[in-house]
C-alpha cells in the first residue's frame, strides 16, 4: 500500500505550514472549537476578501448550496418541483443539493472552451417552472456571468454560483461572491483554499442572510 502511494502524482496534496499549525493551536487552546469569535473572523475575512455584505460560514460546499436553496424556498422564490438550471460537467454534490431542496435538476449543456454552463443552452431549457440558474465555476475559472446574469435578469431567475473551486477568482475584476444572488463555496481539503472541511453562503440580500439558521428545515445542514 505504501508503495502505491508512492506511485501517484500528488495533484491536490493540501499544504499546512507553520502558520496554520499555530493557528489551529491557537483554537484548540481556546476551546471555542464551534459557532464562536474565530468562525466571525473567518466570515468577516471573506466578506472583506470577495465585497459581499453577509457571509454565513457552513459546515462544506455541499451545505452551503443545500441551505441557499432552501432560502430559496423559504422566500418564495421557488417552490418544491421547481427546476433549477444546472451544468452537466459538476461534481454531484450540486444536483445532490437541488434534489435535497426538493427542486428538479434541469441539466444544461457545456462550453467547449471552458467547460462551464453554456448560456445559450441553459436558455433553451427555460420553462415556466425555471426559477434558478445555478453556474458552476469549474476549476476556478469563472462562468459567462454578463450572458448568465442577462438571462436572470430577463426571465426573472435567482442566480446561485457553486463557487466551490472558485474561492479568489475574479470576473472582469470582480471577485466571485459578488456577482449573483447567492454564492457558494467550499474549503474542504483540496480546495485553494482550505479549512479541512467547510463552506460559507456569500450574498448582498440581507433577507437571505436573516433567515433563521435555527429553523427544522436547515437541521441538516446546521451552520458551524
Ligand atoms: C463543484 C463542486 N461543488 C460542490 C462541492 C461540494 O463541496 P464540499 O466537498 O465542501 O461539500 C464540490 C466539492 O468538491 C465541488 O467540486
Amino acid at each position: 500500500m505504501a508503495e502505491r502511494i508512492h506511485d501517484q502524482i500528488p495533484t491536490q496534496r493540501p499544504h499546512f505550514g507553520s502558520e496554520e499549525i499555530c493557528a489551529i493551536r491557537e483554537v484548540l487552546d481556546s476551546r471555542w472549537t464551534g459557532r464562536g469569535g474565530y468562525v466571525d473572523q473567518f466570515e468577516t475575512e471573506i466578506k472583506n476578501r470577495v465585497g459581499v455584505e453577509h457571509v454565513i460560514a457552513v459546515q462544506s460546499g455541499t451545505a452551503a448550496l443545500h441551505l441557499a436553496l432552501e432560502a430559496c424556498i423559504e422566500l418564495g422564490v421557488a417552490k418544491p418541483g421547481d427546476e433549477v438550471l444546472v451544468p452537466t460537467q459538476t461534481f454531484a454534490a450540486t444536483p445532490q443539493a437541488i434534489i435535497n431542496a426538493g427542486l428538479t435538476p434541469v441539466f444544461c449543456d457545456i462550453e467547449r472552451s471552458t467547460l462551464n454552463l453554456d448560456p445559450d443552452d441553459a436558455k433553451k431549457r427555460i420553462t415556466p417552472d425555471t426559477k434558478i440558474i445555478l453556474p458552476v465555476h469549474y476549476r476556478g475559472e469563472p462562468c459567462n456571468m454578463d450572458e448568465i446574469l442577462a438571462i436572470a435578469q430577463e426571465y426573472n431567475l435567482w442566480t446561485i454560483e457553486d463557487a466551490a473551486h472558485a474561492f479568489g477568482s475574479t470576473y472582469h475584476g470582480k471577485p466571485v461572491g459578488s456577482l449573483g444572488h447567492i454564492t457558494c463555496f467550499s474549503f474542504d481539503h483540496i480546495k485553494n483554499v482550505t479549512a479541512i472541511e467547510g463552506g460559507a453562503v456569500a450574498t448582498n440580500i440581507k433577507k437571505v442572510a436573516d433567515i433563521k439558521l435555527e429553523d427544522p428545515v436547515f437541521a441538516t445542514t446546521c451552520p458551524i
